[in-house]
């Protein structure tokens, strides 16, 4: 038994029963096209010289199967938990023939040196304790080959963000509309949850914590009951965890083993500009 085994087996259930909702959601909790736009151009051209890549893609992003599967890459998908796979598996618009799954725990693989010329991870650390973040990604260059790429992309801590319970029912009273756009709800709950209800030693906040402020609110000042779920994390997400780094923690995890070819930010959205990153990457 190892010691993160609590929070991983706490991870393993949010999942399960989520494709509606899933679907529901807009990036950041999930790739923006233009973020797969980003990662395709390096993939044709990476195509040109090594046309069957052996891929790793971390749990089943629908957006990254798609990607995967439209050139019918050999993708393995590692998840812990198969339900959730299946889950997800009715959000994927192309059928890949040569996807497999391998059920294991993201702490714990044991797949050969180099034996992957891409590995693919979205928002995938942010569901390991902070601790073994280092140890996570010098694993991934282990596993990934001399000349491989790292496609990574992860929401990320922005310390330059606050907000308060009120200023979020304040923005609300001024414009009750503004909350429905699931973007800016998630951005702004977010920002509460990493400006006010940080754990700066486990490097998380608690879905639970910002909805139990926000509810407190919401009824000191007497607001409508569409209030309740305008601005808070949706019931089915409360139990969620949300380990968060700073780009700085990314640096600092991943110095002396990748380089950084090139990064991008999909500025469509505030939500995606203010704390959304992606990163092409390869072995130092
Ligand atoms: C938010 S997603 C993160 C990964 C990726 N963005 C995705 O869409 O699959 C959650 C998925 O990660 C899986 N997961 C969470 N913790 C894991 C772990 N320690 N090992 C393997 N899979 C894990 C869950 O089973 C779920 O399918």
């Amino acid at each position: 038994m190892g010691s993160h085994d609590g929070h991983i087996e706490y991870m393993k259930d949010p999942w399960k029963g989520l494709a509606v909702y899933w679907a529901s959601c807009k990036p950041f909790y999930k790739p923006s096209l233009k973020e797969m736009g980003f990662f395709e151009k390096p993939l044709k051209e990476f195509l040109e010289y090594t046309p069957n890549p052996k891929v790793l893609l971390f749990g089943a992003t629908p957006e990254f199967r798609d990607l995967l599967g439209k050139y019918r890459l050999d993708v393995t998908m590692v998840d812990i938990n198969p339900e959730a796979v299946k889950e997800m598996d009715s959000l994927a618009t192309v059928k890949n023939p040569n996807e497999k799954l391998a059920v294991k725990n993201w702490l714990e693989l044991d797949f050969p040196d180099e034996n992957f010329d891409i590995i693919c991870a979205d928002s995938t650390q942010d569901n390991l304790p902070f601790e073994t973040h280092a140890d996570f990604f010098r694993n991934i260059y282990r596993m990934l080959k001399e000349d491989g790429l790292f496609f990574f992309a992860s929401v990320y801590k922005n310390p330059s963000l606050s907000i308060t319970p009120r200023q979020i029912v304040e923005r609300y009273k001024e414009n009750p509309a503004y909350y429905e756009d699931f973007q800016n709800r998630i951005h702004d709950l977010f920002v509460l949850g990493t400006s006010q209800f940080f754990d700066k030693e486990k490097h998380y906040f608690k879905f639970s914590d910002v909805n139990k402020a926000m509810h407190a609110e919401i009824r000191a000042q007497g607001l409508p009951p569409e209030a309740e779920t305008l601005l808070t994390f949706d019931a089915r997400e409360e139990g969620y965890i949300q380990v968060h780094s700073t780009l700085a923690d990314f640096e600092e995890q991943m110095s002396g083993l990748f380089e950084e070819l090139d990064s991008y930010v999909d500025n469509s959205h505030h939500a995606l500009s203010n704390m959304k990153i992606a990163k092409l990457l390869r072995k130092i």
